[in-house]
């Protein structure tokens, strides 16, 4: 028996991953949990929290996920989100970018459990819903195992049930968030050793995981697995992972996601959503494919005119060169 799609996560990913392309990447993938972009705590709660909430209905099961220190906040985003009807509330321990630093959230709380414990127990006592922890393995010197036991365990006596766990350490100073996710090298079996110290614990592995193979292989040993990067550059993955886990069942073709797009982008576009906004994250869709090229070039050309509508994904599928 192979082992369920639902244990597959689309990672939350800034800019990318927005409803657009979580309604884009739910019709090739029923079943993955899809995270949100990072928001932060207080954008919802000083903010249009209606803007960064709204969702559409077809994109559960659905992740949150709340950048953020300041127990009081995260449990005020946490209580609006929750009215929202989220799935699961993540906090982003993951994140290395400097403007995550300087207000005190993402990667650098690996250092400091006790702030992080203080926040999911306040956010926990708001809801029912899963708080969840997305971390790294490590930060800067601290790439040991005693650093991640600490904070796994702090955040394990305070409730937490879940955890994702990007496996590579971030670097707070000198590199990129970009290099971030490059440079540090991958170490699954931190992870796999997490998972066997805590069985009770539902663990999700994500980095660099691009084949099949490599999913597989993860859940031998975790309980999920999470896909950035490749889930949005060739998202036709999604759909390949769902026939993988179960044969038996159709999954759409690329032409059919296009279709089924169509209606979507027509209401979308009715309440003032420009073209771009949606077909950008359908770029990859054709990945690997003969007439991949053309698909990106038409829609790249055409799909920020004025006027554009979503008669510009049918003349893209046209433009592909026949297949023989
Ligand atoms: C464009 C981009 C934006 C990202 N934004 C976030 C974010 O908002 N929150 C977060 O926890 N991780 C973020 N990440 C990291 C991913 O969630 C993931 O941990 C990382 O890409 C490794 O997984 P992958 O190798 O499957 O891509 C981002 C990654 C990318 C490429």
């Amino acid at each position: 028996m192979k082992e369920s799609p639902n244990k597959i996560a689309v990672a939350p990913m800034m800019d990318w991953t927005d409803r657009h392309c979580r309604f884009f990447l739910r019709l090739l993938s029923p079943g993955a949990m899809l995270y949100t972009e990072m928001v932060t705590a207080a954008a919802i709660v000083h903010g249009d929290a209606d803007r960064f909430l709204r969702y559409n209905a077809e994109e559960h099961p659905i992740a949150l996920q709340l950048g953020g220190s300041e127990p009081e906040w995260m449990a005020q985003a946490t209580a609006m989100a929750a009215k929202f009807g989220y799935d699961e509330i993540n906090i982003n321990v993951g994140c290395p970018s400097d403007r995550v630093q300087s207000g005190q959230f993402g990667a650098c709380l690996m250092a400091r459990p006790d702030i992080v414990a203080d926040c999911f127990q306040a956010m926990q006592s708001e809801t029912d819903i899963p708080i969840t922890v997305k971390s790294r393995i490590g930060i800067d010197d601290r790439d040991d195992e005693e650093f991640l036991r600490t904070f796994v365990t702090t955040l394990v006596d305070a409730g937490c049930k879940k955890f994702i766990v990007h496996a590579r350490i971030a670097i707070l100073e000198g590199l990129s968030p970009k290099e971030n996710r490059t440079v540090p090298p991958l170490d699954y079996e931190r992870v796999y050793r997490l998972k066997r110290d805590f069985p009770e614990l539902e663990i999700v592995i994500n980095g660099g995981l691009t084949q099949i193979g490599h999913v597989d292989a993860a859940l031998q040993q975790v309980d999920g697995a999470m896909i950035g990067r490749q889930a949005y550059h060739q998202p036709y993955f999604l759909a390949e992972l769902e026939r993988h886990f179960d044969a038996a069942k159709g999954v759409p073709s690329r032409e059919d996601v296009v279709e089924q797009m169509l209606p979507y982008i027509d209401r979308q576009l009715a309440n003032g959503v420009p073209l771009n906004s949606i077909s950008r994250h359908m770029l990859g869709l054709f990945a690997g494919q003969p007439g991949a090229r053309a698909w990106r070039r038409y829609i790249s050309e055409h799909a920020h005119r004025e006027g554009a509508g979503s008669e510009i994904l049918v003349n893209a599928l046209n433009a592909m060169p026949a297949v023989a």
